[in-house]
């Protein structure tokens, strides 16, 4: 018997990124992301800046994506965009979009939850590698988010571990400001950590019961120690900025593996699923290779380009509920505030 084609146009806007993608059944057809620079000049995403980039971007993404994917919008099966969290102003750029989609081409309309998206990216498919199996323990590691899932199945899971405070991506940028690197500094902080030592400079790694986690006090340290650090060497950042980077970088991810590790324990689970856009960052990836060969983990990453901000890892969750026939009504409203 011939498959059954999918066609599902994925929306996401939840913050900084407009995205557009088509997924034919579990495969990326087209996956395109406008990010909005405007909020370069202003060290952090302006929210009432983002709804407006992506009411001029939403159209342009969208139609690139049925360019890219060379399909008809008639083709479309189903539109699927991030119901929450996020930005209330940006999310209902999206869904308001998707439900005139849905509306005109008479498809179903699915609403996602961005953090579901962010681990079930790894459920795209890719030649030569193999899927997640349940169940799994979620990792999503972001700008908004650090948390710990236990994942059953689709639509079955359970928040373990949470951020107190800030959340992992939040503390890369944090401190990133705080040496100058503009905003989003993770990706910076990255790559000049490469030249780095590690061991360096100390920082401290939270004591946070159970699987919850904390970055205030790592980053009230860093900025202590480059503010001291300054006053007997006004060229400390410049002399010290891939060490510092490098030490940073190191303490962060450290923070992530230790829980993983004690969570994985208690829960005897050893499939490891990663979302989020801190898991573009090398030492994640580098360290979880590293841990997996001993702790014999099967861990699973998404390509670089889909760990930040996409529409194909909305369209992937809709194509899944779509399969369910998880549809959703046109008087649904965003939740910006959604955990998992
Ligand atoms: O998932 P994402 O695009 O947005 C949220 O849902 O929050 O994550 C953005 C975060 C930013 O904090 C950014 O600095 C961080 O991911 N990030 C990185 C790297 N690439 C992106 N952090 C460390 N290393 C990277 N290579
Ligand atoms: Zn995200």
């Amino acid at each position: 018997m011939k498959k059954r084609e999918i066609y599902i146009l994925g929306i996401e806007s939840s913050c900084d990124e407009t995205s557009a993608a088509v997924l034919l059944n579990d495969q990326v057809l087209s996956n395109c992301i406008a990010s909005q620079q405007i909020h370069k000049d202003y060290g952090g995403v302006v929210p009432e800046l983002a709804s407006r980039a992506h009411q001029s971007n939403i159209i342009p993404v969208v139609e690139k994506s049925l360019l890219d994917a060379n399909i008809d919008k008639n083709m479309l099966s189903a539109v699927a965009y991030t119901n929450g969290p996020g930005l209330l102003g940006s999310l209902l750029v999206g869904s308001s979009f998707s439900k005139s989609v849905s509306l005109g081409l008479d498809v179903p309309l699915i609403t996602v939850n961005h953090m579901h998206a962010h681990l079930f990216a790894n459920f795209i498919r890719r030649s030569g590698l193999s899927k997640p199996n349940f169940p799994f323990l979620g990792v999503n590691i972001s700008g908004g988010h650090t948390q710990l899932i236990l994942v059953e199945d689709f639509f079955k899971m359970k928040l373990i571990g949470n951020t107190l405070d800030d959340a992992i991506g939040e503390a890369f940028d944090k401190c990133g400001k705080i040496l100058g690197l503009s905003y989003p500094a993770g990706p910076n902080i990255d790559r000049l950590s490469s030249k780095g030592d590690s061991t360096k400079f100390s920082l401290p790694i939270a004591r946070v019961k159970d699987f919850d986690f904390s970055y205030s006090g790592v980053k009230t340290a860093f900025q202590n120690l480059v503010k001291e650090s300054k006053l007997k060497d006004p060229n400390f950042i410049k002399n010290n900025i891939y060490d510092l980077c490098a030490s940073l970088q190191k303490c962060l991810v450290e923070s992530v593996i230790r829980k993983i590790d004690s969570a994985a324990k208690k829960f005897s689970i050893s499939e490891i699923v990663i979302g989020g856009g801190v898991s573009a960052n090398s030492e994640v990836r580098r360290s979880l290779k590293e841990i997996s060969i001993n702790k014999k983990w099967k861990v699973h990453i998404p390509p670089i380009e889909y760990t930040t901000d996409n529409a194909a890892m909305i369209g992937i969750v809709g194509y899944y509920k779509f399969l369910y026939k998880k549809f959703d009504k046109l008087n649904v409203t965003p939740s910006p505030r959604f955990l998992i």
